[in-house]
Order: C-alpha cells, then structure tokens, then sequence
C-alpha cells in the first residue's frame, strides 16, 4: 500500500480526473478498513503526537478511559482525560519519556475496574514521533486470578485438615482406651494397684505430648510467616549451614561438593527461613543416603533469577509419589511429620522463588530452588560458571 500511495503520489500530475477518484476512493475503502480494524479491537489504543496531543484513539479507549468533551486536536491528552490520577500518571510519564509496560491502575466510575497500561514510543523512520497509549482491561482477568488463588489456598487448607483429622485419631483412640481400662482396673476394688494404672498414665501422657506436637506443627504450617527479606550473600548462608551440619554428615558417611559460583549477586532473603528451608532439604537427602553417599551444593546464575540446587546419591523419590511430597503430613517415614517440604515450599514462595525436582529411583535426587536477582544486583550478569 506504501509504495502504491507514493507511486501514485510522483505520478498524480499527470493523472486524468477519474484515475484521481479511483486511486482515492481505493484509498478511502482502505481507510474505512483500517478504521474498523482499530475499533473493533478489545483494547483500547490512543496515539498522540510529539507534543502530546491526541491524533487518534479507537471506541474501546473512548469506553475504557473518561474524556473530557472538546476537541482533541486543540488539547494535551491529559488535558483530555477527566479521571485525575490517570491523567497525572499519563503526563508524568510522557514529559519525562518513560516507558511503561502492564501498569495497572484502578478506575472507580461507579464500577471499579483494572486497566493494564503501556507506554510505548511511536517511532517512524527512526524519530519519535510520538507515543501508542495501550490499555488492557484485566479487571476479570485478575478476578479470576484471586478466585483460582482462593480455591488453591481452599483446597491447601482442605487437604491439610483432613491431614490433621487423621493424624489426631490414633492418638485419641488410644487415650481412650487406656482410660477404660483404668476405669476397669479401679471398678468395685477397696485396695488399688499403683502398677497398672502408673502404666497407664505414662502412656496417656505421651499420646498427649503426640497431640499437642501435632497441634504445634499445624500452626507452623499454617501460621503467616514473619519473613524479612533482606539483601544477602546465599553463599555465606549456604557455608554457615553446612559447618552447623558438618558433624551429622561425617557421621552419616557423607561426602560434601560445594560448587558456590563467585560470582552470582546477592539476593533478596531472610537467613533464618533460608537456613530452614536448606536445612530440610539437606536432611531429607541424608536420610535418602543411610549408607552414605555425596551432597552437592551448587549455586549459579541463569538470565536473571540465581539457582540453588542440592543434588543427593540416595534412594531417589518413585514417580507415583514426587507429586505428593510437598503435601502436608505426606512422608513415608516411620517418625517423619511429613511437614518439611511443606515448609521449603512456603518459604520459597515467600522468597518470590519456585521449586524445581529430578528424581530418579536409586540414583538420587536434585532440588533447584530459584530466586529472582534484584533490580539493582544484576550488573553481574555475564559472569558464569566460575567457581569457588
Ligand atoms: N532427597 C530425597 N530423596 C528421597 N526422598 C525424598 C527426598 N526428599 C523428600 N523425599 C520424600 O518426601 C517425603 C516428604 O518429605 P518431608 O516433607 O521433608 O517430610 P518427612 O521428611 O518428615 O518425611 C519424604 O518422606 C520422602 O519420601
Ligand atoms: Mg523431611
């Protein structure tokens, strides 16, 4: 269409009058097009020129964002719009030529609605000649965000009662039934002995410790947590750690390889939750090796999010199970509480981290734990791979 239009522009003076109204009105049928093309879009898209002013907007951007009336072409586009605080975040950004992507802001006509903005410079023929206003309007879209997030919280803490339930039973069975039988053992006797009964009593108190240890682990599953985050060294974390572990693996006939990159930045993190979360993962992998094996602890950079990985030699997790494991009360340990992972995922998640497994049965396990680097830590990018 551009090179037609700028042919037919070198060569109008020597067209003749209907030649002339078939090239416009070919021209006017392509406008038409583009015209309902731009308005039938979702998303609200308006353009303004290098001083401002608005030179179009489609009908999902007169819908979206309150205009004032007037001509457009006289006024500043924030000049144009009534809502004050998208005009002045509109006016903010333009005079100092920011860019903007996905900013939401909070429209409240009556109805409250969430519109997604970007910013983005017109740019033709390598010149800013302006700027394209996108606006998204993701009020359901996030709705439906926090619903799905309810149902998963629901259904966390669903799973977690039935957990709670379940492990509560055993223990009120059996106070239960050793009250029977010191009711038997004093029914219709004058003389009582003390033997039987102090059995009793010592059994009744340690079902009681096992309820109140149940109890105790529940609330620290699903209390809030009070994580800090700070700016820190996870290689510091990591070292500290391990010297606190270093007798439990001597002893457990485990061999330590400590590949810590140099130069991976420092991270935003709280250094008790942290050592907690590595703590668990550390002492899950010691009991998948009871007759000893290798630990490797490494941390790298990939792109912008730092890695910590913790890879063991031990019994490796069956794939009928890997899905389960972070669920609370799940262990296929005799004494476990089934609550260690539960934790390593909360406290990931609280650091903005994800979690990542490889397991193969017999030959072991890799847990990578991934963080986001801050903003202002990722100069550092480009050194990889060096270690300690
Ligand atoms: N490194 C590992 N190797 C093999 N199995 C593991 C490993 N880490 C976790 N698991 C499995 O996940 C289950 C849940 O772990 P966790 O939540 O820490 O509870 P617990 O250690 O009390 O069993 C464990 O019982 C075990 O079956
Ligand atoms: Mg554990």
């Amino acid at each position: 269409m551009k090179r037609f239009l700028s042919r037919a522009i070198e060569k109008i003076a020597g067209l003749d009058k209907e030649q002339i109204l078939s090239f416009l009105t070919a021209l006017a049928a392509d406008n038409e097009l583009l015209k309902m093309v731009f308005d039938s879009m979702l998303d609200g898209v308006i353009v303004t020129g290098s001083q401002h002013k608005i030179l179009l907007y489609n009908k999902s951007a007169k819908r979206m964002i309150p205009f004032v009336k007037g001509d457009a072409s006289e006024k500043l586009i924030w000049e144009m719009i009534s809502d004050r605080e998208i005009a002045g975040f509109f006016k903010e950004k333009l005079v100092n030529q920011e860019k903007v992507k996905d900013h939401e802001i909070t429209l409240d006509n009556g109805l409250v609605r969430t519109l997604s903005c970007t910013l983005m410079p017109l740019v033709l023929e390598g010149t800013i000649r302006g700027n394209v206003l996108h606006i998204e309007d993701v009020t359901d879209k996030r709705a439906k965000e926090a619903r799905l997030r309810r149902a998963e919280n629901l259904a966390a803490l669903t799973t977690l009662a039935a957990g709670v339930a379940h492990e509560i039973k055993n223990p009120l069975a059996s106070i239960g039934i050793h009250l029977q039988l010191i009711k038997r053992e004093m029914e219709g006797k004058k003389k009582i002995d003390t033997k039987p009964i102090q059995k009793c009593h010592d059994i009744l108190t340690e079902e009681v410790d096992r309820l109140n240890r149940i109890v105790v682990d529940f609330l620290f599953a699903v209390r809030p947590m009070d994580t800090r985050l700070r700016i820190n060294d996870l290689n510091r974390v990591i070292r500290d750690l391990l010297d606190f572990l270093k007798f439990e693996l001597d002893q457990g006939g485990i061999e330590v390889e400590l590949n810590l990159s140099r130069y991976i930045p420092e991270i935003e993190l709280d250094e008790k939750y942290m050592k907690q979360a590595l703590l668990n993962i550390v002492k899950n992998a010691i009991s998948a090796m009871p007759r000893g094996g290798k630990l490797i602890i490494e941390t790298l950079q990939q792109d912008d999010e730092l890695q910590l990985k913790v890879t063991d030699t031990g019994t490796g997790i069956p794939d009928d199970i890997i899905g389960k494991i972070f669920e609370p009360y799940f262990t296929t340990k005799d004494f476990g509480s089934g609550l260690g992972l539960t934790l390593v995922y909360k406290i990931v998640k609280d650091h903005n981290g994800y979690i990542a497994i490889k397991s193969k049965e017999g030959e072991g396990t890799t847990f990578t734990l991934s963080f986001p680097i801050p903003r202002g830590e990722k100069r550092l990018i480009g050194f990889k791979g060096e270690t300690i």
